[in-house]
């Protein structure tokens, strides 16, 4: 069954074909972060008018490169929650003609779900029931998979999501947005013992922080700014990265021993190295397996959402024509 999926929750216009929710036949992104960059983060009515702009080009890239036409697939997979509401209703309302003008069924996909679905493609042998850890921009969520469409969320963050910290920390130490993959960057060359920063508490078993953590970095580059100290920027990182990593690692590996499953990680945050490291060594030391998507498949992207949608129309689930966005949803 060959599934079309369309993602542009916040500032990535993406489309693809996948076949049975495992095999990506074509995967096309057309990123708006230079876009955003000259405002140090996405800026919700440029991400929108841009994904207006895009999604038709981006959509017959993926059809081309499929060397398909929207009469070759079997459905239209778009993701209507949660995101930046103008974005999403962007990539929606063009699912929307896509699917009505074709005669193809419009299945709705959570963009978490997408996320977890992104294990599929590179995992043949990754089966439901797992314990995933979807760490993005805007959700930390330690989620048990008790199906292909059956979902629990054990944990989350409670306050800032993982993606979101990594953003400001970056944003603190005059890196540019998008700031995840700057802050590891800079954090290979210092010391991730120089500084001490507080170890986040929860109440929750799963749950997470990144506040705190997050304010104990600004009020170091503040305090050094004041003294006129001279800040040792790679060191700063890399003990903030530390601490990040950590608390994702250990809420994940914990819930996975605890519930005697595999341990996946998803999200942009995924493409982590430590994060991947942090986690592969707990996981073998606990005798838990660890499965981790591509790196091209942590960030947003429109071949985890046709996965997910081939599992959800399999499953019964279809979207009316008065199909709408929102903001946040539950999984
Ligand atoms: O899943 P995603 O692409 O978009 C959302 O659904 O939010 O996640 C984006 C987040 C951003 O906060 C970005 O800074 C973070 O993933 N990220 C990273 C890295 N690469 C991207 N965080 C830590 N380390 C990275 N290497
Ligand atoms: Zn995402």
């Amino acid at each position: 069954m060959l599934i079309f999926g369309i993602e542009s929750s916040c500032d990535e216009t993406a489309c693809a074909v996948v076949e049975d929710g495992r095999r990506v036949i074509s995967s096309a992104v057309s990123s708006q972060i230079k876009d955003h960059r000259l405002y140090g983060g996405v800026v919700p009515e440029i991400a929108s008018r841009l994904h207006v702009e895009a999604v038709c080009s981006v959509a017959e890239k993926a059809f081309s490169d499929a060397g398909m036409s929207v009469n070759d697939v079997d459905a239209v997979a778009v993701t209507y929650a949660p995101g930046l509401i103008g974005a999403l209703l962007a990539g929606l309302g063009f699912a929307k003609g896509l699917a009505y003008s074709a005669d193809k069924p419009l299945v709705p996909v959570h963009h978490l779900k997408g996320h977890i679905a992104a294990l599929y493609l590179n995992n043949p042998e990754l089966r439901p029931p797992f314990v995933a850890l979807v760490a993005s921009g805007g959700h930390s969520h330690v989620v048990h998979v008790k199906d292909y469409c059956e979902f629990e969320v054990l944990g989350r963050a409670v306050d800032d999501a993982a993606g979101e910290a990594f953003d400001k920390v970056a944003r603190t130490l005059g890196l540019p947005y998008p700031g995840g993959v700057e802050v590891a960057r800079l954090a290979l060359t210092g010391d991730e013992n120089k500084y001490k920063l507080p170890e986040p508490h929860t109440g929750g078993r799963y749950d997470m922080s990144f506040s705190g953590l997050k304010t104990a970095v600004i009020n170091i580059v503040n305090q050094a700014g004041m003294k006129g100290e001279e800040l040792d920027g790679p060191s700063l990182a890399a003990s903030f990265q530390k601490r990040a990593v950590g608390m994702l690692a250990h809420r994940l590996a914990d819930c996975s021993r605890e519930l005697k499953l595999p341990a996946a990680l998803c999200g942009g945050v995924a493409v982590n190295a430590s994060l991947r490291d942090l986690a592969g060594q707990l996981c073998q030391k606990q005798g838990t397996e660890l499965f981790l998507p591509l790196p091209e498949y942590c960030g947003d992207n429109a071949a985890m959402i046709a996965a997910a949608g081939y599992y959800e129309l399999k499953n019964g689930a279809r979207a009316p024509l008065s199909q709408n966005a929102f903001a946040a949803a539950e999984m």
